[in-house]
């Protein structure tokens, strides 16, 4: 089996649950033709990279990313770092002809973005953005059932959400580790780029493009003491943030998003209501799809619930894992992404959704974001 050997930039949440899809992939893929190799491991804290290496088999570290970039020895970078930073690493991996795995959101704003999209395709390296989302086997059902038409002939609603709670105290900080997200410099925005970002790229997928927007933003908490400078400064990102838009397609799209729904942690919700039938998805309940279709018999008419665990084909991915009956979890969703990149390594296509694609989810994250400011609709450029 050929090697592609990884050099994994950020050692936090995204590098573990990216390590751990590195590994397992050629395992539960075993058709397979290429197996990823833990090559190195990059994050600026030394000794959080040394220890990262140990626990999890990579076989070499760095504290510089331009280093890693440089070695000979590495064919794919991952980022798995804060947002201010994808830009960087990823024009410089494409400048040097490394393929480009890059986490969510593709960049702070659209014009960084931009500039990503020019790097890798001027390169011509194969690159992909992590909306992982897409793969768990539930939302990627509702895609094959959405695309057979069994909805019905013609869409009318997507609404999603995605609530937490955990910015809620006047304490949190902004900057440096873990609450870097509150720190629009290092983000690029809050609510919107972090967690609407993933519902706008599943939406856009399962219901197509976005014409225009119509938002509103709060910032609940005006000033926060910075991490790392110790001084209280503005907040400048957003902690909530609510949106209609116009699909291309004629549909109308609700979306919210919040840190401050108290009890909530990770509740993202989806729903898309058509002419004869509804899908609706939990990522609380993740192996589940419910299912809504007029045309049954009246007598037992009512929501499905599809316990997504077959084999035989009949539910995406789960040929792969255990016996029916039997549920896999959120980290799968990255083991997919892994398994369809190098599928589609192998054979020359590109890997969905890749930075261009993941570019028109930026474009409405800034749209949103204007729209709020500037209290209107606003079109999405295409
Ligand atoms: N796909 C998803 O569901 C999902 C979930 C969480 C985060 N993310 C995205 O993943 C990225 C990382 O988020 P996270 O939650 O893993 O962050 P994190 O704070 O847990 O980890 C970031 C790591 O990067 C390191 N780092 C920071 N600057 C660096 C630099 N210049 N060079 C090398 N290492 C550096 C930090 O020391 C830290 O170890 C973000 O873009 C975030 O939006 C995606």
């Amino acid at each position: 089996m050929a090697k592609l050997n990884l050099g994994l930039i950020g050692c936090g949440f995204m590098g573990r649950a990216h390590t751990n899809a590195h590994k397992r992939v050629a395992d539960f893929f075993p058709d397979l033709e290429c197996r990823p190799v833990l090559q190195a491991v990059c994050d600026v804290k030394e000794e959080a990279a040394r220890r990262f290496a140990a626990q999890w088999g990579y076989a070499s570290i760095e504290t510089d990313w331009r280093r890693l970039l440089d070695r000979s020895d590495i064919d794919a970078v991952d980022i798995c770092v804060p947002n201010l930073y994808h830009k960087e690493i990823a024009i410089a991996a494409a400048e040097r002809g490394k393929i480009v795995l890059c986490e969510k959101p593709l960049a702070r704003n659209s014009a960084e973005g931009e500039e990503m999209v020019a790097a890798v395709e001027k390169a011509g390296v194969p690159n992909m953005v992590w909306y992982n989302y897409r793969r768990i086997p539930a939302v990627s059902l509702a895609k094959a059932l959405i695309d057979e038409g069994k909805l019905g002939r013609q869409i009318y609603h997507y609404r999603a959400n995605f609530l937490q709670d955990w910015t809620i105290s006047p304490d949190v900080p902004q900057g440096g580790d873990g609450t870097w997200r509150l720190d629009v410099q290092a983000a690029g925005s809050g609510v919107t780029g972090d967690l609407l970002a993933h519902c706008i790229d599943t939406a856009i997928w399962l219901n197509g493009s976005v014409n225009d927007v119509c938002a509103m933003t709060e910032t609940f908490v005006k000033e926060r003491k910075h991490a790392v400078s110790g001084a209280v400064q503005p907040v400048g990102i957003d902690d909530a943030c609510a949106f209609f838009c116009h699909f291309a397609n004629g549909s109308l799209g609700l979306f919210e998003s919040t840190r401050y729904a108290r009890g909530h942690k990770a509740l993202y919700t989806l729903e898309i209501n058509g002419t004869d039938a509804s899908i609706r998805w939990d990522l609380h309940d993740l192996h589940r799809l419910e299912y809504f279709d007029h045309r049954d018999e009246g007598r037992l008419r009512g929501w499905r619930s599809i316990h997504v665990t077959d084999h035989g084909g009949a539910h995406p991915y789960m040929d792969r894992w255990w016996v029916p009956g039997l549920q896999i979890g959120y980290e799968h969703s990255f083991v997919h992404q892994m398994a369809d990149f190098l599928k589609c390594y192998q054979s020359g296509q590109a890997c969905s959704p890749n930075f261009r694609e993941a570019l028109e989810t930026q474009r409405i994250c800034d749209a949103v974001l204007e729209s709020a400011r500037k209290r209107g609709w606003q079109d999405v450029p295409r």
